[in-house]
């Protein structure tokens, strides 16, 4: 166990799965108490007990990120059950290839939801955290972004895409805005990780197709980026507000 983030409350949204667990069992490990925000109460709890076992505290609560009433009810029930909260790391995020594509393709309802989660989200976790991060004297927000908002795809996933946009401005909003009440903000860029999320896409053949066109030659595992967000929650990054972090294996490089 480390103490890189003893002492502070972190609110990890979609911590039920692939990256957001991953960082959630990190931050725990280095003395953060975690709540584990997610709309599967299954995984979430599954979070919570790995969690529990390897000596670290966490909370589970349940609920849609798109939804306002939910992200109140999980931010308050997280404050009164482990006390204020200092980091909120907007992780959730849906990417849905079959229904997301082409703006010529996307049917408007499956733009709207794709939005609502990937960005709506965000705008009501912050509403609703900032305050408490405000209360605590400071804190640090990390918002997930993609380096499908840096760089075109030939197989459009426009909503997707334009949502990790949007976030880049937000990003810089918040970090102007709150930096007077010693709040960061930043945000991370992964390329391609091995999660649950892309696990239905990624064929034996576009698994190889993708680590061709990244120099570091793999996809990323999820403890690569959660490394990054706990640099991002951490002090360590003390001098850092309204920054892109890049981490795509030099995807994007080339
Ligand atoms: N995996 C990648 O290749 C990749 C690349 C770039 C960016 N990202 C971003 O990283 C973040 C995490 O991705 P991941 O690959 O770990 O995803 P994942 O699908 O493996 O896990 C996402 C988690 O979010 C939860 N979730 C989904 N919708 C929710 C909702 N409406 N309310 C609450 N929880 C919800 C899921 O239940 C799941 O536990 C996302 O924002 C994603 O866009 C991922």
């Amino acid at each position: 166990m480390g103490d890189r983030l003893r002492g502070k409350t972190a609110l990890i949204t979609g911590a039920g799965m692939g990256i957001g667990r991953e960082a959630a069992q990190l931050f725990a490990a280095e003395g953060a108490r975690v709540v584990v925000a997610d709309i599967d109460a299954k995984a979430a709890k599954e979070t919570v007990s790995r969690i529990e076992a390897a000596g670290g505290e966490a909370l589970a609560v349940v609920g849609d990120v798109a939804m306002e009433s939910d992200v109140e009810r999980m931010v308050a029930e997280g404050v009164a059950r482990l006390g204020g909260l200092h980091v909120l790391y907007n992780n959730a995020g849906v990417l849905w290839k079959d229904r997301d594509r082409s703006v010529l393709e996307t049917d408007p309802a499956w733009w709207d939801r794709v939005m609502a989660i990937n960005l709506k989200s965000v705008f009501w976790v912050t509403k609703h955290g900032i305050p408490h991060l405000q209360r605590a004297g400071g804190g640090s927000i990390v918002l997930m972004g993609s380096v499908s908002a840096l760089v075109g795809f030939t197989r459009a996933q426009d909503a997707y895409t334009c949502a990790k946009g949007a976030l880049i401005s937000l990003t810089k909003s918040l970090a102007i805005q709150f930096a007077k009440d010693r709040i960061r903000c930043n945000i991370i860029h992964p390329g391609i990780v091995d999660t649950p999320l892309q696990a239905p896409y990624l064929t034996d053949q576009l698994r190889k197709e993708f680590e061709t066109g990244i120099p570091i030659g793999r996809i990323a595992r999820p403890r690569e980026i959660a490394n990054v967000a706990l640099f991002l929650a951490s002090e360590e990054s003390s001098y850092m507000t309204g920054a892109e972090l890049v981490v795509d294996g030099g995807f994007t490089a080339g």
